[in-house]
This record gives C-alpha cells, structure tokens and sequence, in this order.
C-alpha cells in the first residue's frame, strides 16, 4: 500500500492531495538534478498508484507526455498526455506491444519495487531483477542522451548493477533521497546521458 507507515512524508501527501509520499523521493531528486524537463516523453515503471505521474506529468505538460506501468491498476485520472497500462513488465511482448507508439523516451523512470518478504537477501535479490529489467527497458526505449532513473536495494547485486549501467552511459550518481526512510535499504541510481547505441 502507498499509505503504510504514518510519517510526515505520509502526512505531507495527504494534506498536498497526492498519492502517495514515494513523490517526495522523485521531487527531491528532480529539484537537484532537473531530470524532467517541459515537453519530454517520460516513461514510469511501477507507477502506481502515481504520485510520480502526478510530479512528472506537471513538469513535462502537455507537449510531452507520460506512459505508466504497473502490474496494480492506476485509478486515478490524469491529463489526456498521460498513458497508464496495467501488465508485467516481465511480459515481453506486452511491453513491446505498449512501448511502441511512444518510443523514443527522453527519460525512464523505475520505482519498482517487490512485495517484500522480510528476508533481506531474497528482497535484495528481486528488486535486483526488477532493476535489471527496468535497465534493460530503458536502453531500448531511451534516445541517445536520454535518463534513467531506478530504485535498487542495497544488496551483493548492487555494485555489479552499477558497474553495468556506468558502461552505457556518461554520468551516474546514487542517490539516497532524504524521503526514503531511513530503515529501507532502497536507492536509486541515477544515469545521465545515455550514449550512442
Ligand atoms: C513503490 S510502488 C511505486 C510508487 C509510485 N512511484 C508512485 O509514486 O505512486 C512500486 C510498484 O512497483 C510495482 N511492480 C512491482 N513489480 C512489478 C512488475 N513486475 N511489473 C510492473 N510493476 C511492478 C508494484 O505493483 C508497485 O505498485
């Protein structure tokens, strides 16, 4: 659930009508690095119930557009620029199938994460897989100089992850966003210009 924990990022978002605290995380990292710019093509893995739609469909307007993926249904309505599927993105042919009138993408966006089991290594590993595939989305629907940005557990898959992404494109950084609670082993990485394919 979006609303689990009552913390002043839970109650800021109530109070501020979004729909969830997760948009505290993207804002921070939006106000420090401009990711999302007006007119770019976004693409949000794992964006329900979609507080990050909310944040990125207000930068980018009308003249870019937003595409949301989640394997939940997204109920809330958004702006007419703004696409919301409900599928895996496991399923390959259903995200070949739904990425390609959009593509190519100006930024890619993945705060995927696993319902968690409590078992820090088994959660560690299957957000890990949620990265990998988010990664692997993005080099495909990203243009050259596009952004990725994807939420990974601090686990042993991390620095090989890491490495991995440095090697497509031409800035990394990773961020731990002051609204990520502090017991969560969450971060994200952030890969800036993604080079010539
Ligand atoms: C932390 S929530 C995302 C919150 C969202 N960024 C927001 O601001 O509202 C993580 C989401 O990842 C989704 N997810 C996990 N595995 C997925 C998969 N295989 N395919 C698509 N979505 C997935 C979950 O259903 C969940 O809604």
């Amino acid at each position: 659930m979006a609303f689990t924990v009552q913390d002043h990022y839970f109650r800021k978002a109530k109070k501020e009508h979004y729909l969830a605290r997760a948009i505290y995380k993207l804002e921070e990292i939006q106000k420090k690095y401009r990711i999302l710019r007006g007119g770019n093509r976004v693409l949000d893995l794992g964006a329900s119930p979609g507080s990050w739609i909310q944040l990125a469909s207000g930068i980018v307007g009308p003249s870019g557009l937003v595409v949301g993926i989640d394997l939940k249904p997204i109920g809330h309505v958004f702006p007419a620029y703004v696409t919301t599927v409900q599928g895996d993105i496991f399923d390959r042919e259903f995200v070949d199938a739904t990425l390609a009138p959009f593509i190519p993408f100006d930024v890619v966006l993945s705060d995927m994460a696993p319902s968690t089991s409590g078992v820090k290594v088994a959660d560690s590993a299957r957000c890990a897989l949620l990265f990998e595939r988010a990664f692997e989305i993005a080099l495909t629907a990203l243009r050259p100089g596009g952004t990725f940005l994807a939420k990974i557990f601090q686990g042993s898959e991390f620095h090989q992850l890491l490495s991995d992404v440095k090697k497509y494109f031409g800035q990394t950084r990773v961020v731990k966003p002051e609204a990520s609670r502090k017991q969560s082993k969450e971060i994200y990485i952030l890969a800036l210009n993604l080079k010539q394919k």
